[in-house]
């Protein structure tokens, strides 16, 4: 099986490692890639966002299936051209993908098919969201999200009016997120510990792959800015067999009943409130950094999966299972992100972390400058750590960063003590 992987990040580092061990995977090609995916097999640069060019890729290496890593493409309408050319991807259409590309298709979607989710209104004029954020008929905190894709700085948790109101003036008035904002979703503020869930999807099915939690504030003990996530692991202690049969049920099949062409991963970031799990939205795509930690607990013929999955035979599916270890994968950043950050510092030590027992390294901003690997982006390299206990995974981590250095590392030390702490 040939396959292609579209993106240049960890999360599509992480895809390619995992489909790479499969028997019956004969070439990984990546796209554009990194100089982690290139260990892996060729990296090629293509526009991913422009359906026939990756079309034409896909013709030209004989591709057999296609998986999308982010989620601008599928909202491009990428999985669409491949389909229509009789070639397998793991991603839904420009349709299924609106259920994380507007907020307002997602909330409406959920009402109307009964997933549980928070309580909303939708607005699209300033003088009705200041009515609404004024007597907030959800009370305070409210939660204020901007529709359309705003690069995770579209929600504001306001604790009073005054948040709330600066909020939805910053959307409807000053237009910060331009088009995206033109809509605004009001929703009621839920409370609970966020885990992050995935599944499989294709022909009206869906199998289980498993939890995950992620840290998404910047510095340790969750304080900081809102980052893309500084570390996750998996498998999320919170998830129980008997909530994952919950949301299956209550969440995911519902999701797949009401679009039976919807195909690939569903993630669902679920708040497990006193009433039971409530979605806080979809990504229909893996997370990052979730999928580092996630993916390598995956046992099983995984490509064999995604290909049934594509073609929508998902009963003929490899059974997967999830191994018994622990994953907790550190992510180092550049110094000063996710503010300005400086780039071109040459790195030290990932093949000897790649050589530490347990560890594995996953490149996200990373460049090949003259055989020299240097930074590139915000964040650079995911290092995930396995093993029986999730202190022996956290331990494993954290001694492969240790043996890796470049000029401004960031990285935050408290990376899977939630799991510990419980
Ligand atoms: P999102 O950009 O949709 O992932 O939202 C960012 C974060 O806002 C989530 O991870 C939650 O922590 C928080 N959030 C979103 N919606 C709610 C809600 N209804 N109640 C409480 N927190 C929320
Ligand atoms: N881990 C958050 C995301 O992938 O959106």
């Amino acid at each position: 099986m040939r396959v292609l992987i579209l993106g240049a990040g960890g999360r599509e580092h992480a895809l390619a490692w995992r489909l790479a061990r499969d028997p019956g995977v004969t070439r990984v090609l990546c796209a554009p890639g990194n100089p982690g995916m290139a260990a892996l097999g060729p990296v090629v640069p293509l526009a991913i966002n422009d359906p026939a060019a990756v079309l034409d890729l896909a013709r030209r290496e004989a591709i057999d299936l296609t998986v999308i890593g982010p989620e601008a493409p599928l909202d491009a309408g990428v999985a669409d051209a491949l389909r229509a050319a009789g070639h397998p991807a793991i991603g839904p259409g420009h349709d299924g993908a609106q259920l994380e590309c507007s907020k307002v298709f997602a909330k409406h979607f959920m009402a109307t098919h009964r997933i549980p989710t928070a309580r909303f209104n939708v607005v699209e004029t300033l003088d009705a969201a200041l009515v609404a954020v004024s007597g907030s008929e959800f009370g305070f905190p409210v939660v204020v999200k901007a529709d359309g894709l705003a690069a995770g700085k579209g929600v504001v948790v306001a604790q009073d009016r005054a948040e709330a109101e600066a909020a939805v003036r910053s959307c409807l008035e000053t237009r910060a997120f331009g088009d995206a904002g033109s809509r605004v979703v009001i929703e009621e503020c839920l409370f609970g510990p966020e885990v992050s869930f995935f599944a499989l999807c294709g022909g009206r099915r869906a199998i289980a792959l498993g939890s995950a939690q992620d840290h998404k504030r910047a510095y340790d003990e969750d304080t900081g800015p809102n980052t893309g996530g500084m570390g996750a692991f998996a498998p999320s202690p919170l998830m129980t067999p008997a909530l994952e049969a919950d949301v299956m049920r209550d969440i995911v099949q519902p999701v797949l009943d009401a679009m039976p062409t919807y195909v690939g991963f569903l993630y669902v970031s679920l708040m497990l409130t006193r009433n039971g799990p409530r979605v806080i939205e979809f990504n229909v795509r893996f997370g990052d950094p979730e999928a580092q930690a996630l993916l390598p607990a995956i046992e099983g013929n995984f490509a064999a999966a995604l290909m049934a999955a594509a073609k929508g035979e998902l009963d003929m599916a490899p059974v997967l299972a999830l191994s018994r270890e622990k994953f907790v994968g550190v992510v180092m950043a550049s110094g000063g992100y996710p503010g300005h950050f400086e780039t071109g510092k040459a790195i030290a030590g990932i093949e000897a972390a790649n050589g530490e027992p347990g560890t594995i390294v996953f490149h996200a901003g990373t460049r090949n400058r003259g055989g020299r690997v240097e930074t590139s982006g915000g964040r650079v390299l995911t290092v995930v750590g396995r093993g029986p206990t999730y202190a022996e995974a956290i331990a494993r981590a954290y001694a492969g960063v240790a043996l890796i250095s470049y000029d401004g590392a960031e990285f935050r030390t408290d990376i899977g003590k939630r799991a510990i702490e419980r």
